[in-house]
């Protein structure tokens, strides 16, 4: 296992959380449609990259980032092309009519197969539906993951209103909903921002409320010992096992991009100075290090400013944020005085469950105590926003 720390991973670079495997199997196994909700870089897209890579039998996994899409249609024609390639169709016999008699007037056959280019006006909701419908009979199940969804319903609602975005939740809920095709065909949608906060803003919870939360939780203790152990392989140093404590009582949210992050600021620190051995002062000054990467963090800070519209919710936000970085904890007492000052009486308290959501705080603890997930963030926030 290799450290990793910008993209997705997959492969050997995978540490299986097995815990999480299991339930995830467990939903899609007894016919659920998934949300997955997760902070960013909690690792959502890499667990949607193992089910592909290893589907049980009888199962087909299709994967598509949808971030980048911004209308229905096309939106529809991506997953078209993507089911076109995967072996759920492959052999299909009514497929293959269906497409003769649909041939794309553009042609595109790549490497896998036909393809439905930009310029090609169909309704590919409905050619989706027929195509999925014609290899209903297929042994195999379909597992549509869309990853990147509540994006690409902003993107949406952004370009083309809010009826739009209703309407395309409505398309897919449609589409689960089709009797011939629920048996066969499941879906699974996640992204970094909360559908829910996206969809309650249209007054359209109903067009979500049958799919299963997964919540993804950080690793238990023993996991994120055996990840730095299955890591530590590939160091040109050792680490003790207290030392490991030390670092995971740092990290205290165990997720593992922290843990990847941490490794690697401290291989490159064991490099740049070659200490005789580790110890707990060199790890610090590894954390501070991998403070001052900006790029790591930044996109938490610049996900609200572009979330929050208005930019009195932002500076509410921000102030909260800044004060439960530099006293550590944040009182709802305090929060209350801080919606009152920014007349925010009525909302605010949306938008502290959205900050819960996102991933940034939480009071588990205690209800009436907020504090930061990860105290890295926090110190991050501190150093860079607050001051
Ligand atoms: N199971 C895992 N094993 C090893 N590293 C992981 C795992 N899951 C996440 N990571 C780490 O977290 C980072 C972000 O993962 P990613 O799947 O892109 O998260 P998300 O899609 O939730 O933003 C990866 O670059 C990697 O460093
Ligand atoms: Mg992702």
């Amino acid at each position: 296992m290799r450290i990793q720390t910008g993209n997705p991973v997959s492969g050997d670079d995978f540490y299986k959380r097995q815990h999480l495997i299991a339930r995830i199997w467990d939903l899609i196994e007894s016919g659920n449609h998934v949300l997955i909700a997760a902070p960013r870089r909690v690792g959502k897209t890499s667990l949607m990259y193992y089910l592909k890579d290893n589907p049980k039998k009888n199962f087909s996994f299709l994967f598509l980032d949808t971030e980048s899409i911004n209308n229905e249609n096309e939106f529809f024609r991506r997953v078209v092309n993507k089911v076109l390639q995967t072996d759920f169709i492959k052999g299909s016999q009514k497929v293959f009519s269906f497409l003769e008699k649909h041939k794309p007037t553009i042609k595109k056959v790549g490497p896998d197969g036909v393809e439905f280019g930009v310029r090609e006006d169909h309704d590919y909701l409905d050619m989706l539906s027929r195509i999925l419908k014609a290899t209903a009979c297929a042994e195999k199940k379909l597992v549509i993951m869309l990853d990147e969804f509540p994006e690409t319903l902003e993107n949406i609602i952004d370009d083309e209103g809010e009826n739009e975005g209703r309407h395309f939740l409505q398309s897919n809920r449609e589409l689960r909903h089709d009797r011939e095709l629920c048996n066969n065909v499941q879906f699974i949608y996640t992204g970094s921002i909360g559908l829910e906060n996206v969809v309650s803003k249209l007054n359209a919870i109903q067009t979500i409320n049958d799919l299963t939360r997964l919540k993804i939780p950080p690793l238990q203790t023993e996991e994120a010992n055996e990840m730095i152990y299955m890591l530590k392989t590939n160091l040109p140093f050792e680490l003790s096992k207290s030392l490991i404590g030390y670092m995971l009582e740092k990290i205290e949210w165990l997720i593992p991009f922290y843990i990847q992050l941490a490794l690697q600021e401290l291989k490159f620190l064991y490099r740049d100075e070659k200490p005789k051995s580790i110890t707990k002062s060199i790890i610090d000054r590894a954390f501070d290090r991998m403070l001052e990467q900006r790029n790591h963090f930044e996109n938490w800070h610049t996900r609200l400013r572009k979330a929050l519209k208005a930019s009195n919710d932002y500076n509410f936000v921000k102030e909260l944020l800044n004060i439960a970085s530099e006293k550590d904890t944040i009182t709802s007492n305090e929060i209350f005085n801080l919606a009152v000052k920014y007349k925010l009486e009525d909302i605010y308290k949306d938008l502290v469950g959205s900050l819960i959501y996102d991933g940034y705080i939480n009071n588990e603890e205690d209800n009436h105590v907020y504090r930061y997930n990860s105290p890295i963030l926090r110190m991050w926030w501190r150093k860079n926003v607050a001051n």
